[in-house]
Parts: C-alpha cells; structure tokens; sequence
C-alpha cells in the first residue's frame, strides 16, 4: 500500500470507528458488533503503526489510554467556571424568579436539567477536534487532563457534520454509573484498598490518575449541559444543546423546557422520587433562563450567574449523639475510623454507626465527644456525619484527635505519601490482622474452609491455637473440642473443610494468600502466567507489569512480600502442608490459546457441563468469561432456557451464538 492509499484507508477507517462508537455510546444503537469494530481498529492501529507520520492525537485508537505518567499542566480557563447559588426550598425557587422579573420586564421561559453529581469538566474544541480537557480546579485554572478525559468513550474526539462552530467551549459532568462504582468498590476491598464514599469522589479520583490505561476501564461517563463560546449557532441555550447532540455529544434527554415557575416546581417535584431510578447520580435540579439575550442581561454575581441557579434535594438527616469513636483494623492494616452514635432512624433503617473515612475527615469535622452531631444518607450508602450543632457541645468536652498509635497492638501508626488511610505496620503481630488475615484465607472465594466463622477464629486466636494460617492445617480434634460451643459434628466439618482445602487450586490459594492489590483476577491471572509460586517469586518487576493487567502498584506489592521473611516463611509452611502451589498437570495440559481475546456469555442451562465448568474451560483455553451482554461479547454461550431479554440484545449486537456441544468442538 503507497502512502496515499494508506492515508485514505486510515482516513475512512477512523471516520467510521467514531461513527460507530457514537452509535454505541450515545445512542445506544450499535450497527455492527464487537468483533467486526475490533477488527476495524486493529486495521487502523496497524496502518497507523507502519505509517507513523499520519498519527493522530485525535484518532480513536488513542482511547486505550497510556502507560506514560503525567503531572498534570495547570491552564487558565478562557471563560472562568462559575459555581451556582443553591436554592433548598418552593420559597427560594419563587424568590429567584421574583429576582428576575425585577430585572427584566420579557416573559421567562427556563430550562429544567437534571444537576448531575461528578465532577466538571470544560472541553475545548477547535475545528470540530478535541483539543483540550480542563478540570474546573479553582474556577480560574483547572488541570490539564486531556489524556485521561480522551478514554471516556461519551465524550466525541471528532465532531459529526460541519454545522459546528470553528471553536467553542463545551462545558459537562464526568460521572461513574452506580454499577460501576459498586463493582469498583467490591475490587477495591478484595484488594485491600479502602473503598470510594461515593460515585462522585470516585469519577473526580479517577479523572485525577497519572495513568490514563487505568482510567480507561473505570468506565467514566460524561453529559454535557453548557455550550460557551464567540460564535454559538443557537439563540437559546435548549437550542444550543439540541444541535450539540447532533455534533455527536451526549446530551441529557431529560430536560424540559418550562414556561412558567410552577412547572419548574413540577420537574423538582417528579425528580426528587424518580432520581432513584437513574443510572448515574443526581442531586438535584438546574434551573437556567433559556434566551441567551436575556442570559446577557441579567449577568452575573462576582461567584455565580443571575440567570440560572441549583435546587438541592434534601438528603434526609437527622441529629443523634456522638457516644465514641472506634478504630478498626482490617486484614492489610488500614485503620478505619468508625464513630458510635445513639440509635437513630434514617431513610428506612437504625443507624447506630457512621463511616468517619479517615484522620483528615475527623479533622475538618472538628468532633468532640458527645457532641449532637448530623447525620445523613444521601447519595452515600454508609451513613456519615455531616456537622455538628456547636451550640449543643458541653462546656468541658474532650476534642477528638485521630490516635497515634494502633489501639490493639500498640505500634505507632505510618501514613503513606499520598495516601488518606493511616496503617499500623506491624502485620505479622497485631492481632486484628492476624485474624482478619485468616477470615480472608478461609473465605469462600479463596480456600473455602467451612464452619469456621469469625467468632471461632477469635476463640482460636485468644486460646493461642493459630498465630498464622499455616496453623490452621496443625490443627487437632483435641484442640478445637474445649472450645465454647463446639461440638463432635462441627469440630469434624472443620477439620474436613481444612483437609479438602488442599485441593484448592493454585490461583485461589494465591489470592487466598491477602497480598496486597492482589485480588480474585489478579491472582488468577497471575497464577495462569507464572504457573507456580515459584513462578511468581522469581518474576522481576518487569516481567510482571509486562503481563496484561498487571499495573505498577500491583508489581510493586508482589515484590515487596517477597522481600518479607516472614511472609516467606508463612509460603514455605505451606507448601509443606501439601497446599497446591503451582497449576496442576490437568490445568496445565488444558491449557491453550484457542479462545484468547474472545469475551463469551454463559447463560440458560446446560446438560454437560456445569456453568462454573464452563466457565473454567473458558479460561483454560485463554478466553474471557463476562456476564453481561454488550457490544463487547464475541460468543454466546446458550443452553436451554435462555431468557427473552438476553436473546434480543444478542439479536441487536448481532453476536455468534454457539450451543455447549460446538464449544466443546471448538475448544478440543
Ligand atoms: S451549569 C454557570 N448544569 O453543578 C453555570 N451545572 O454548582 C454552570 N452541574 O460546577 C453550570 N449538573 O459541576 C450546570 N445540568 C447542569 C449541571 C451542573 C451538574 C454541576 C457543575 C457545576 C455545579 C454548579
């Protein structure tokens, strides 16, 4: 292929990718399936790899995102991002518009918008390109993150058709969709990492990380509600937004126009029920004069502009008491502020006890004991203190300050640069770590050992039966039978359970192990690609971020327990017990690339093999088993019974359906 013909073909190649993507992303009306739009863009990212001089920081095949860190550029914005006054009431709703009527004689017609809750972001675009990301930062410069912003797959590089304006500011919210926060969230905590308090914080941290491939599969999404610029086509801001959607940009379809106040009380009242049923978070309404003329006139405050203003539903609170505060540790350390509080009801459950996150929360909050404190259940699933009514505090309480020291074992506490939570670094010895660490080892995901719960491992940590899990597999029928409540039967399922535990495979042991950043996948990924703990210790940090979704942090982590005598020696006492530490010859004769890259959907029943079976086989031959159907899935897997929903999306994405006997053919 001559230099012209490849231009041509990349030309038309990323033309139609951003045509599909829009399809899929805004419209949710893809026309071609997963397989066939990856194809296209492994074309174009071969073509764009044998003819460098045609890069584009535009292309689509830049949305993968980037290994390379980035300190973030501070840049001024051209047109200063304003807050907007917030409104709480019918009454504050009315006074704004009695506000405007004093400064305009016109009839008001207003535009009703769902105020989303993320974070805000001001895309710059220059003949019709993606050019620039702005985070709002103080209102004046915002951070730079363009690299980043260019991985959410709503926000368009390339703008459809030609009507838009040469350059102008789009101004949105990026967002993470409550499933996306939750699955997040459940990772976070596998791993040992302190979870997000909510979606908002979630999508700005994410927005905020130096490595753009990770940001890539949070699965941000971004709406976008203010069009600024010299040269705007529309004479109202509806308008405006309206032809934004046909430039390709994702665009709210639950706006109203309202042409008196007493709608716009209307739309507030209907969203404050339905809002629970969004996909993404809101927390409350925009309300904004909709002629740009009039917009003009009424101008704006030093903070905020006269024409529009927020209405913020009211998270519903309550004030109780602020008995104590506790401390707890979990299994890698982390120290959790947790505050007691008198029972309490709020939104359909008691409440006795709220999240205080971390030392900088309890600062901010500037808490004494038994202070009245406010407690609210917004968007937010553990309850949290919000303030403190000051005028109830008694004359002599006692501040609150966060300890210094771990409460069960002692050791001073450290806090790593960057980072919220403070850590007691005494693992090997502090007890709640030691028993947390067990309750991850025997939990059902890792070796699965029944009849030991959290009571019975207390019961076998105080009587100095197991220091570690290793002691687990010492134990003895005459250990466990003094035992407060222990019975023949129960004492023999554990026992049972333990033995069985041998058979754990190697990549459950791995994550039953609680190393740091190494959850369910990681560890199952790790365990198919090094193959055996041996594996794995002899791996250098290199070779293990070279493996597909392996990141630095986690690199880091690994290397760091193996650096760990003790830790070491817990593995040896292990492999001693007889736990399996490397894939067995079954797993590891099954295992081939036959199905490497192609994402399959299991679903109905199946008269061969068992659903986990399959599952199993799927990633023995190197494929990927998701659960839900999308664009993304190469195979359907169908058994009997499949459900009709399931079968439609199949029918839309057009996605090769196979029964269990042609994927038994297709993996032999
Ligand atoms: S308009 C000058 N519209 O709320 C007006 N803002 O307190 C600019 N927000 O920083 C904002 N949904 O992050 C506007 N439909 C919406 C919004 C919205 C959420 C956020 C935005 C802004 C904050 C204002």
């Amino acid at each position: 292929m001559n230099k012209t013909e490849a231009l041509r073909r990349i030309s038309e190649l990323r033309e139609q990718l951003h045509k599909h993507n829009h399809n899929y992303y805004i419209l949710s009306q893809p026309t071609i399936n997963d397989f066939e739009f990856d194809m296209m863009m492994n074309d174009l990212l071969a073509l764009e790899n044998k003819f460098p001089e045609y890069a584009d920081e535009n292309s689509p095949s830049q949305r993968v995102g980037s290994d390379i860190n980035v300190e973030f550029k501070q840049v001024a914005h051209e047109y200063p991002m304003l807050s907007l006054g917030n409104t709480y009431s019918e009454e504050d709703v009315r006074d704004f518009e009695t506000r405007i009527l004093k400064l305009t004689e016109e009839k008001i017609q207003y535009v009703c918008e769902l105020k989303y809750d993320g974070t805000s972001i001001s895309l710059k675009y220059k003949n019709g390109k993606l050019v620039q990301a702005l985070t709002r930062g103080d209102g004046v410069q915002g951070d730079d993150v363009t690299t980043n912003v260019k991985t959410i797959k709503s926000i368009p590089l390339s703008l459809q058709g030609d009507a838009y304006p040469e350059e102008f500011e789009i101004r949105g919210e990026i967002m993470m969709p409550f499933q996306v926060f939750e699955k997040l969230n459940i990772e976070r905590e596998e791993q040992g990492e302190s979870p997000f308090a909510n979606p908002r914080n979630a999508a700005s941290g994410s927005l905020k990380m130096q490595n753009s491939s990770i940001v890539a599969k949070r699965q941000l999404d971004c709406y976008l509600y203010y069009l600024l610029g010299k040269q705007l086509p529309g004479k109202d801001h509806y308008q405006n937004l309206e032809l934004a959607k046909s430039w390709g940009f994702k665009i709210s379809d639950d706006s109203k126009l309202c042409n008196s106040i007493d709608e716009v009380l209307e739309f507030i009242k209907y969203w404050d029920k339905q809002r629970e049923e969004l996909p993404v978070p809101i927390d409350g309404i925009v309300i904004k004069v909709n002629a740009l003329d009039q917009q003009e006139e009424l101008g704006y405050t030093a903070k905020s502009p006269r024409w529009a203003i927020s209405y913020k539903f009211k998270a519903e609170r309550v004030v109780t008491r602020l008995n104590s505060v506790a401390y707890q540790i979990g299994r890698t350390g982390s120290i959790t502020p947790v505050a007691n509080l008198d029972a309490v009801q709020l939104a359909g459950t008691v409440v006795k006890r709220a999240s205080l996150h971390n030392s900088d929360i309890i600062a901010n909050l500037d808490l004494y004991l038994n202070d009245s404190v406010f407690v609210e259940k917004g968007g937010e699933i553990i309850p949290k203190i919000v303030g403190v009514d000051v005028d109830q505090r008694e004359a002599n309480a006692e501040k609150i300050t966060f300890i210094d020291n771990c409460p069960e074992c002692g050791t001073q506490l450290i806090r790593i640069e960057g980072e919220a939570n403070h850590y007691c670094p005494n693992s090997i010895l502090c007890p709640p770590q030691i028993t947390g660490r067990i309750e991850h080892f025997i939990g059902r995901k890792a070796m699965n050992i029944d009849g030991l719960g959290e009571e019975t491992i207390e019961l076998l940590y105080q009587e100095n039966l197991v220091r570690n899990v290793s002691d687990l597999y010492r134990l003895k029928k005459e250990d466990l039978m003094p035992l407060d409540r222990m019975g023949d039967k129960s004492a023999d399922r554990i026992l049972g359970s333990i033995k069985e535990s041998l058979e754990v495979p190697f990549e459950k042991v791995l994550f039953a192990l609680g190393i740091r950043h190494v959850g369910q996948t990681v560890a199952k990924k790790l365990a198919k690609t090094l193959n055996s703990i041996q594996g794995l210790k002899a791996a250098s940090f290199e070779e293990l971020v070279e493996i597909d979704e392996i990141g630095d942090k986690i690199a880091k982590s690994i290397i760091l327990f193996f650096e760990d005598e003790a830790q070491n020696n817990l593995v040896n006492e292990l492999v001693e017990h007889g736990l399996q530490f490397e894939l067995n010859e079954e797993e590891l004769a099954n295992q081939t690339n036959k199905l490497v890259g192609l994402s399959i959907v299991i679903s109905g029943s199946f008269s061969l093999h068992s659903r986990d079976e399959l599952k199993a086989l799927i990633e023995q031959n190197g494929g990927k088993n998701t659960s839900s159907i999308s664009k993304k899935t190469d195979l359907f897997l169908a058994g009997e019974k499949v459900g009709p929903s399931k079968l439609e999306k199949v029918e839309k994405f057009g996605i090769k359906t196979i029964s269990e006997k042609e994927f038994i053919e297709l993996i032999k």
